[in-house]
């Protein structure tokens, strides 16, 4: 596994449109364990493709429960509920913080990285994790969705 470069506000990579992944091949494999590993060591609890600077739609999430460590491809939300409005940041935006309106609720498929197709349901923090990486896959940022910005943590 390897640590890559989190790519910050500004590069254009955040903004493009990202592409399915039609075959799971080990550099996949590879991509998404260099993306946990990624993430781990910038302390967040997710990260997409396009934040290391591949526009593919791939996701890694770990809120540090007892869910564990999740690598999505292709995932895709199915279903929402309920609305919740918290602070949320982003590793490609250090130091910027914001409330942000979600669904509490979410409903996701995906597949993991044995191809096979999982459904995941969450709610509070790992449903606004999964909203917000999801995001990502469509070059939506959390700045474009936070009402108002406040003092980062
Ligand atoms: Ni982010």
């Amino acid at each position: 596994m390897a640590i890559r470069l989190i790519r910050k506000s500004g590069d254009p990579v955040l903004r493009e449109k990202t592409n399915q992944v039609k075959k799971i091949t080990p550099q996949v494999i590879k991509l998404l364990d260099d993306m946990a590993e990624t993430m781990y060591d910038a302390e967040g609890v997710g990260l997409a493709a396009p934040q290391v600077g591949i526009a593919k739609r791939l996701v890694v999430i770990d809120i540090r429960d007892e869910t564990g460590l999740l690598k999505l491809i292709n995932p895709k939300i199915i279903a929402r509920s309920g609305e919740e409005t918290a602070v949320e940041g982003c590793l490609s935006f250090p130091g910027i913080a914001g409330e942000v309106e979600r669904a509490e609720n979410v409903t996701m498929e995906a597949l993991d990285p044995s191809g096979k197709k999982i459904k995941i349901t969450a709610s509070g923090l790992l449903a606004r994790a999964c909203q917000h990486e999801l995001d990502h896959l469509d070059g939506v940022l959390f700045v474009d969705r936070v009402s108002r910005f406040v003092e980062p943590e």
